[in-house]
């Protein structure tokens, strides 16, 4: 069970939006340059700025890297005012540099803000994932399933047959046997290149997108960015994380992480009430990438909020000389 605790999220949350805007406005200009570094950078910068700007006691958790590897919005920065609550800070200031850098759909900027203490300091390893959108009994599905099991107990459990199912996977070797399991139930395979967080948000809206069930492994701090949207529009996710090195199983050890093979629930990761925002920097299918109009420039973002439910579209529109 979540605690409910008042980290003045019903007034921060528009604050939120605006850092995830002002990140998504400021790389634009980075939009099929093929400089994957320069995007992140200028939305790094930006978000920080914003941050910045926030009345909270803010600590990233969630961050661009280990504070050796990455000068601005590393693991552990305290940002905001240094007034106000305190509060946990996960971001992504431009998930997707790749499909920036190739202007390429669903690069987003996400961030998502919870009281002090309630996410999960996840370290830059990969992380086994499953998602499934709201309205499954608990644990329908689960990361010990092989992929074939988990498409069956969803087919079951919606009351339709495997061919109906629609899994979203990233399109990477790794995942080639999953694929062709996943395909041999007669299940469909929607493949993403990049940009795991939209993967798992299109699970919450499958009657939109079509997609039923997320699976695979990626990024971790992505993992918990996406358990923060979920737990704000409802559906189930599973985390593992995987290591490949001693390296990484070092960053868990510093991260507190003392259980290397515990699986984490969607509950597990981020333990309170949190918001969430993401802005579209190239069009997706959750939303709209920048555009740029005479005299204006324009957003989407999705603005959300765990405690109410509450969802919302935001359109904002920058007047430009
Ligand atoms: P970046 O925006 O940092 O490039 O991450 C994009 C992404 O596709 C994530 O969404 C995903 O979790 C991760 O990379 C997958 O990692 P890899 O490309 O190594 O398979």
């Amino acid at each position: 069970m979540s605690a409910t605790v008042d980290f003045n999220d019903r007034m921060l949350s528009l604050g939120l939006a605006r850092v995830s805007e002002a990140a998504a406005l400021a790389c634009a200009d980075m939009i099929g340059r093929g400089d994957e570094k320069a995007a992140d950078q200028a939305a790094v910068n930006a978000m920080r700025e914003q941050l910045n700007m926030l009345n909270i006691q803010g600590v990233v958790v969630i961050g661009e890297g280990e504070r050796d590897e990455a000068p601005m919005l590393y693991i552990g920065e305290e940002v905001g005012s240094g007034d106000g609550p305190g509060v946990d800070i996960a971001l992504d200031p431009l998930e997707g540099t790749t499909l920036t850098a190739k202007a390429m759909p669903n690069a987003l900027t996400v961030i998502a803000m919870a009281p002090r203490g309630t996410l999960l300091h996840a370290p830059d390893t990969y992380m086994e994932k499953l998602a499934i959108g709201p309205g499954y009994a608990k644990d329908v599905v689960s990361l010990d399933m092989s992929p074939r099991e988990r498409v069956e107990a969803l087919a079951k459990a919606r009351g339709c047959k495997t061919s109906d199912i629609t899994v979203c996977i990233l399109e990477r070797p790794r995942h080639q046997d999953m694929i062709a399991e996943v395909r041999d139930t007669g299940a469909a395979v929607y493949l993403i290149t990049d940009g795991d967080v939209a993967g798992v948000i299109h699970c919450a809206e499958a009657d939109r997108t079509g997609i039923d069930m997320y699976m695979g492994s990626g990024g971790a701090p992505e993992g918990v960015l996406a358990a923060s949207a979920l737990k704000c529009m409802g559906g189930q996710i599973w985390g593992r994380l995987l290591f490949r090195n001693d390296d990484e199983r070092g960053r868990a050890s510093k991260a507190g992480i003392t259980d290397f093979d515990r699986i984490y629930n969607r509950d597990e990761m981020v333990t309170s009430d949190v918001i969430f925002a993401a802005t579209g920097v190239t069009d997706g299918s959750i939303v709209a990438g920048v555009k740029r109009r005479p005299g204006y420039v324009e957003t989407e973002t999705v603005l959300m909020r765990s405690k109410t439910g509450s969802f919302r579209r935001m359109i904002y529109r920058n007047p430009v000389e």
